[in-house]
C-alpha cells in the first residue's frame, strides 16, 4: 500500500512555462543531485544524519510497547508535555489515526488512556486541564531533547509540585521523560531519581524525531501500531534510495519546490490537507519546512536568507477562506494537496420533501462524493489559473501510509537543505529569542541579554 505522488501540475506542460518547471531544468540539476545523494549516503553511513536509521529500531519499539502496556493498565490519562518538534509529530499521529472525539468516547469504545497534548504554556489551558484530570490516575510524559527548554521545564516544575502533593512518594511512577541520553535537566533528574525515561537518539533533532520515542511513545499509549509505522517508513526509505531524481519522490519534490522558489518566485509552500485527520501532518510539515530551510547563512558562510514560507490549510473548509487568494492573488505559492483515497466512513446525503431543485441534486450522493468533487474542482481550478500544485495521496490513512509520508517529507527536507546549500538540521534563529527570555526571567549567565532586551524595550516605549 504505497502513497502516491503526482507532480504533473508543477510542470510547464500543465501550468505554462512562466509558472511551471521544465524537464530540462530538472535535468540541469542532476549532477548536483547525484552529489547531494552521495553525500547524504556518506553522512548516513558515518552516523552524521541519524533520522535515516529510525525505521530500524526493534529493541526501542519493544521497550515502548511494554511501557505503553503498563500505562494503559494503570492510568486513565496520559499527558504529553513538550513543544515544537517534541509535540507536533505525536499530535499528528494521534489526530490521523484515532477517533476524532477519542477522549470523550465511552470507556467501552476507548480501550486506551485519554491523551492530552500541552504544547503551549497558556496558563488558561493548564488551568482547564487541572479542572478535568485527576493527578492520581494520570501519567505525565515530559519530552525535551535539550532538557533545557524553558516552556517544558516550567511545566515540569508545575506538575511535579502538584504530583508530590497528591501522590506523595509515588510521584515518580507518574512520570516518564523522553530526552537526550546524557545531557540536560531531564536526563539529570531521571538518572538521579531513578525515573523512567526514553532516549531521543543523538543527532536526531526535534522536527525529525516523530519516529523516535518522542512520537512513538504517545502513539503506542493510545493503541497505534508503531511497528507498522516504522514498516511504512522503511518502505519509503527504499523508495528514496534511488539517486535518480525522477525516480525518487522525495528528491523530485525537493527539486521542484527548489526551482519554484528560486526560479519562479513561489516562495510560499501551502500544504492543504484534504481530510481532517491529515491536518496535523500539515502542521508538522509547517515546522519541518520552516525551521529546516529558513536560514540566514549558507554552508559557506554567505548571507543567503533561504526558505519558503510554509502555510497549512484544510480542505474543504479553507475553500471558503483561502482558495480565492490561491486562485487569484499573487502567483507566489506551490500548493500540495494532501489527501486520501478512502475515508473510514461513508455518509449518505438524505432527501427532503417537497423537493427543492437547488437541494435535490445533492440527494443520492454521499458526503464522500461531495468532498472528492470539491477536492477535484479545487485542483482543476488551480491548474486552470496556472497555479502550480502537486498531490500526495494516501490509499488510506493508516500506520503504513503515515510512516511513508513522514519519512518522505523528512528526506525531502534534508535533501532541500543541501540544494539550498544550508544546514537543514540547526535552528540558530530560535536561539536569540530563547536567550532574551532567559535574561528577562533572571537566569544566571544571561545578564547581558537582560540588559540588551531592557534597553531595546525602553527604546520601543519612547517611540
Ligand atoms: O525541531 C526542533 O529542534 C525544535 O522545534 C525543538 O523540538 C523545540 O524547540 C523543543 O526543543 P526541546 O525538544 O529541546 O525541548
Amino acid at each position: 500500500m504505497r502513497i502516491k505522488y503526482n507532480f504533473y501540475n508543477m510542470m510547464s506542460d500543465s501550468v505554462g512555462e512562466e509558472n511551471g518547471v521544465t524537464e530540462e531544468e530538472i535535468n540541469s540539476l542532476s549532477d548536483r543531485c547525484k552529489e547531494i545523494d552521495s553525500n547524504l549516503k556518506i553522512m548516513r553511513k558515518k552516523g552524521e544524519i541519524r533520522f535515516f536509521n529510525l525505521p530500524y529500531q526493534e529493541e526501542v519499539v519493544k521497550n515502548i510497547k511494554d511501557y505503553a502496556d503498563y500505562v494503559s493498565s494503570r492510568f486513565e490519562n496520559f499527558i504529553v508535555l513538550g513543544i515544537g518538534g517534541s509535540s507536533l509529530g505525536g499530535i499528528a499521529l494521534h489526530k490521523a489515526l484515532n477517533h476524532t472525539y477519542y477522549n470523550i468516547l465511552s470507556d467501552s469504545r476507548r480501550k486506551y488512556p485519554k491523551i492530552f497534548f500541552l504544547d503551549n504554556i497558556d496558563p488558561d489551558t493548564h488551568s482547564a486541564l487541572f479542572d478535568i484530570i485527576d493527578f492520581k490516575s494520570s501519567c505525565f510524559n515530559f519530552i525535551s531533547k535539550s532538557g533545557s527548554t524553558a516552556e517544558t521545564n516550567a511545566q515540569f516544575l508545575i506538575f511535579i509540585e502538584k504530583l508530590k502533593e497528591v501522590s506523595g512518594n509515588d510521584y515518580k511512577d507518574h512520570i516518564v521523560f523522553t530526552t537526550d541520553r546524557s545531557q540536560g535537566n531531564f536526563r539529570k533528574i531521571a538518572d538521579d531519581e531513578g525515573i523512567k525515561s526514553f532516549i531521543i537518539p543523538e543527532g536526531v533533532g526535534g522536527r525529525f524525531s516523530v519516529l523516535t520515542p518522542v512520537g512513538l511513545l504517545p502513539a503506542a499509549v493510545v493503541g497505534i501500531d508503531v511497528e507498522k509505522l516504522l514498516e511504512g517508513a522503511a518502505l519509503m526509505d527504499k523508495m528514496c534510495d534511488n539517486p535518480t531524481v525522477q525516480e525518487n519522490p522525495a528528491y523530485l519534490n525537493a527539486v521542484l519546490h527548489y526551482i519554484m522558489d528560486t526560479k519562479r518566485g513561489k516562495n510560499i509552500s501551502v500544504m492543504m490537507a484534504y481530510s481532517d485527520a491529515l491536518f496535523g501532518i500539515a502542521d508538522w510539515y509547517r515546522q519541518l519546512w520552516a525551521e529546516s530551510l529558513g536560514k540566514k547563512y549558507s554552508l559557506d558562510g554567505e548571507i543567503v536568507h533561504t526558505g519558503q514560507t510554509p502555510v497549512k490549510a484544510l480542505g474543504v473548509t479553507d475553500q471558503h477562506s483561502q482558495v480565492q487568494l490561491y486562485n487569484e492573488g499573487p502567483n507566489d505559492k506551490v500548493i500540495t494537496l494532501l489527501g486520501t483515497e478512502k475515508f473510514n466512513s461513508e455518509i449518505k446525503i438524505g432527501t427532503y420533501s417537497p423537493e427543492i431543485e437547488g437541494l435535490s441534486y445533492l440527494s443520492g450522493h454521499s458526503l464522500n462524493e461531495l468532498f472528492y468533487a470539491e477536492q477535484t474542482a479545487t485542483e482543476i481550478a488551480l491548474t486552470k489559473n496556472n497555479r502550480p500544485n502537486c498531490s500526495i495521496t494516501l490509499p488510506e490513512i493508516n500506520e503504513l501510509t503515515l510512516g511513508q509520508i513522514f519519512f518522505m517529507l523528512e528526506v525531502q527536507t534534508a535533501f532541500s537543505g543541501y540544494l539550498y546549500n544550508i544546514n537543514p538540521f540547526d535552528q540558530p534563529g530560535v536561539e536569540e529569542g530563547k536567550q532574551f527570555a532567559y535574561g528577562l526571567l533572571g537566569r544566571k549567565g544571561f545578564e547581558d541579554k537582560k540588559t540588551e532586551i531592557e534597553n531595546l524595550l525602553s527604546l520601543k516605549k519612547r517611540e
